[in-house]
């Protein structure tokens, strides 16, 4: 019999370490599937989605730059999905329907609480970036009641745009990011596309408090471009994406396979000696 089908699909999608590491949480739970990457056709994602799921795949994770266009595709949507106004995660119904799930969040919150022991009472937030990645985390780091939280991206109506969404749910604002100005934070979330070219985005040197961390939704076999602004300004902390991945992965594949893989094990392999990346 054949194994169920998983695939990454995104554009760029050769970086992507989720084959590794749904391989690794299949041969720890014994769960039978093929995890595979998607290289996405930027003017037709949609066909790439329908193409995939009409021959026989059970579920998708979703990247760059594709999270909102899976988000408008989807028969029906998760509630975390349906705020965060982007797909992560795409699982194939038994009436062949396609549900969207959001499982990016619960991931970047789960590595920075559970992994690492960051602490949200009364910390300031800056999240950097209003894309997919970025829609996705403002709700359940809102339901951690940090003190306050900005959005700040480099067009700032989208930033605008986002906390307004939010409104209402804590202290949240949105502005440029030359509107950040004096301003310092306890942490700071890169969730922006920068490090993929190895830029970082352009904020003040002063904005990070003492001890202060720095986050970087990305990550790679070197350190980030964000993960070295951390430590050159001295980061309590300057970690970078790849424990929020395993964690979004690990949900993703609880929601596919109704078992939960540990993540630990996985995360340590990453931390030693990153897995190919081919
Ligand atoms: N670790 C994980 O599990 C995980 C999960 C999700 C995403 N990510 C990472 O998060 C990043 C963003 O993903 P996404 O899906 O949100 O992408 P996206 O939807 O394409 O959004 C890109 C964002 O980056 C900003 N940006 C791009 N280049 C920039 C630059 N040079 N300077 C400042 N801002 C820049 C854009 O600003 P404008 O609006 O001005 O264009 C936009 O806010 C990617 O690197 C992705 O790999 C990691």
């Amino acid at each position: 019999m054949m194994s169920d089908r998983y695939a990454v699909i995104g554009n760029p999608v050769r970086h992507s370490l989720s084959p590794g590491i749904h391989a690794a949480f299949a041969s720890e739970t014994g769960e039978d599937i093929e995890y595979g990457r998607l290289l996405g056709d930027l003017e037709d994602f949609n066909g790439d989605v329908r193409d995939f799921f009409g021959h026989g795949g059970c579920g998708l994770n979703v990247t760059v730059p594709f999270k909102e266009r899976a988000w408008e595709l989807m028969d029906e949507l998760s509630e975390r999905a349906r705020i965060a106004g982007a797909v992560n995660t795409i699982t194939r119904l038994d009436n062949g329907k396609l549900r969207g799930d959001n499982t990016d969040g619960i991931g970047l919150v789960r590595d920075l609480v559970q992994n690492h022991g960051f602490d949200f009472s009364n910390a300031s937030l800056l999240l950097i970036g209003a894309g997919g990645a970025s829609r996705g985390v403002v709700s359940p780091l809102l339901e951690q009641q940090p003190a306050s939280l900005m959005i700040a991206n480099r067009t700032a109506e989208k930033a605008v745009m986002l906390a307004d969404l939010f409104g209402g749910r804590g202290e949240i604002c949105g502005c440029g990011l030359h509107e950040i100005g004096s301003q310092q934070f306890d942490l700071i979330i890169n969730a922006t596309a920068a490090g993929l070219k190895g830029d970082v985005p352009a904020i003040p040197d002063t904005c990070l408090t003492s001890g202060g961390w720095s986050y970087d939704m990305m990550y790679s076999r070197e350190p980030t471009a964000f993960v070295r602004w951390g430590e050159a300004h001295h980061a309590g902390k300057a970690l970078d994406g790849v424990g929020m991945l395993i964690e979004q992965a690990a949900e993703s594949f609880f929601i596919w396979r109704g078992v939960r893989p540990h993540t630990a094990a996985v995360i340590q392999q990453l931390g030693r000696a990153p897995l190919t990346i081919t």
